[in-house]
C-alpha cells in the first residue's frame, strides 16, 4: 500500500474547500455550510485548536485524499474526564484502499503522542460497515450502540461507539 501521512492544513486548502460547490447530496447529509467557513477557521487557529482539530490525509503519489478531525468532550467534571472524539472523511474515489484504516491509526498515534489524553472515541452509523472495520483494524474497541444519537438526512440514526485507550495494544 502507498504511504499515508497526516499534515496540517494550509491557507490554499482552506480556499479550495470554500470554493467547492455545495451539492444537494451534501445537504441531505448534514446541511449547508457558510461559504467562508474554512478560511475563517484557518485564520483563527489553522484547524488546530485546543478542543477541536483536524489534519489533511495525504497519500504518496495521490496527494490530498481526505480529512481526520477530533473534538473534546467530557463524561464527567471538566478537566477530569476529558476524551477526544475522532472522525474521518475520505474523498469517494480514494475509499476502499486501506487509507481510512491507516489514517485512523495515525491520528490515534498523533493524539497520544502530543496530548495527555487517555481515551479516544469514534462513533459511526450502525450501517457503516467500512468504518467499523477500519476502526477495529486501527486498534479501536466496540463499546455499544447509542440509540438515536445523531440527526442527519432528515432522521435520527443509531450510532455505534468505539474507543481506544492509551494503554490498549497497538494494532499489528
Ligand atoms: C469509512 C472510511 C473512513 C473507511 O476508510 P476506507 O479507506 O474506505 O476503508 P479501508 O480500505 O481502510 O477498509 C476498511 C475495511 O472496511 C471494508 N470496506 C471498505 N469499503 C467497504 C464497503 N463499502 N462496505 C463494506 N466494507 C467495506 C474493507 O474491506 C476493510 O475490511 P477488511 O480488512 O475486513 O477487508 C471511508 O470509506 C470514508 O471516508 N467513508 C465516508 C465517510 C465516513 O463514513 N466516515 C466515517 C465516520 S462517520
Amino acid at each position: 500500500m502507498r504511504e499515508v501521512r497526516l499534515r496540517p492544513y494550509t491557507a490554499d486548502d482552506a480556499a479550495r474547500f470554500d470554493a467547492m460547490p455545495q451539492e444537494p447530496e451534501g445537504v441531505d447529509f448534514f446541511g449547508y455550510r457558510r461559504t467562508n467557513a474554512f478560511a475563517a477557521r484557518y485564520a483563527r487557529d489553522g484547524f488546530l485548536g485546543e478542543d477541536h482539530g483536524g489534519l489533511a490525509v495525504d497519500v504518496d503519489g495521490a496527494g490530498y485524499v481526505g480529512d481526520v478531525q477530533w473534538f473534546a468532550l467530557h463524561h464527567g467534571p471538566k478537566g477530569v474526564a476529558r476524551a477526544l472524539n475522532i472522525g474521518i472523511e475520505l474523498l469517494p474515489e480514494h475509499r476502499g484502499r486501506g487509507y481510512g484504516t491507516a489514517a485512523q491509526r495515525l491520528v490515534a498515534e498523533y493524539l497520544f503522542a502530543t496530548t495527555t489524553i487517555e481515551r479516544l472515541e469514534a462513533g459511526t452509523d450502525l450501517e457503516n460497515v467500512a468504518e467499523q472495520r477500519a476502526l477495529t483494524k486501527a486498534g479501536f474497541v466496540r463499546e455499544g450502540v447509542l440509540r438515536h444519537a445523531w440527526f442527519r438526512a432528515g432522521a435520527w440514526h443509531d450510532q455505534v461507539l468505539f474507543s481506544r485507550l492509551r494503554g490498549d495494544p497497538s494494532p499489528a
